[in-house]
């Protein structure tokens, strides 16, 4: 029998429009992520209303970067990812490294946000934090998709 941790976990991973704008830095995430040995489930390129931006981050309503937030996620195009892979929302997370740019920057120098990020908003990536938030993330960006089909369905043929 196998072994529970070998089964895929899916998570949602956004590159943010200030990665978008920028062709090398897309291709390089694109690259990373490949070479991450996740599997590309679902991607597509898209631009949030304000009211989008306001609705995802909802339960930062009380702080004082909701604002700034919520204007820089509907400023411009973002790229949005379903990835599977074993461990995905933490291996993701681990690429990404700390939310804050000067903190990724000195404890992990190598990950994503310290080698692209800007600012604390304009930090390049958003990944899931857990199964319960990747699940609400993957429906808000893939209304279409259906996590549990696909994990009966399609996750099996990659094991
Ligand atoms: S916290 O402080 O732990 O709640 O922050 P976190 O959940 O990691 O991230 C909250 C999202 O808000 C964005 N953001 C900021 N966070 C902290 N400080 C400042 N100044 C700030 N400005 C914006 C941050 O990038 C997180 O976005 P996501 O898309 O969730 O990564």
């Amino acid at each position: 029998t196998r072994h529970l941790s070998r089964v895929l976990q899916l998570t949602l991973a956004v590159i943010k429009p200030d990665a978008v704008a920028h062709p090398l830095m897309m291709e390089a995430l694109h690259q990373k992520i490949l070479d991450n040995d996740f599997i590309i489930v679902r991607c597509k390129d898209l631009v949030w209303e304000r009211q989008d931006s306001e609705r995802f981050y909802a339960e930062h309503s009380g702080r004082f970067f909701y604002q700034r937030l919520v204007e820089f996620m509907s400023s411009g195009p973002m790229r949005a990812y379903v990835l599977a892979r074993e461990d995905a929302i933490r291996h993701w997370r681990g690429l990404m490294g700390p939310t804050k740019v000067f903190r990724a920057r000195y404890t992990d120098p190598k990950s994503i946000r310290a080698q692209f990020g800007l600012t604390d908003t304009r930090n390049t990536t958003h990944g899931s934090d857990s199964a319960e938030s990747a699940q609400r993330e993957i429906s808000f960006f893939f209304p279409d998709f259906h996590t549990a089909d696909w994990m009966e369905k399609e996750e099996p043929l990659f094991r």
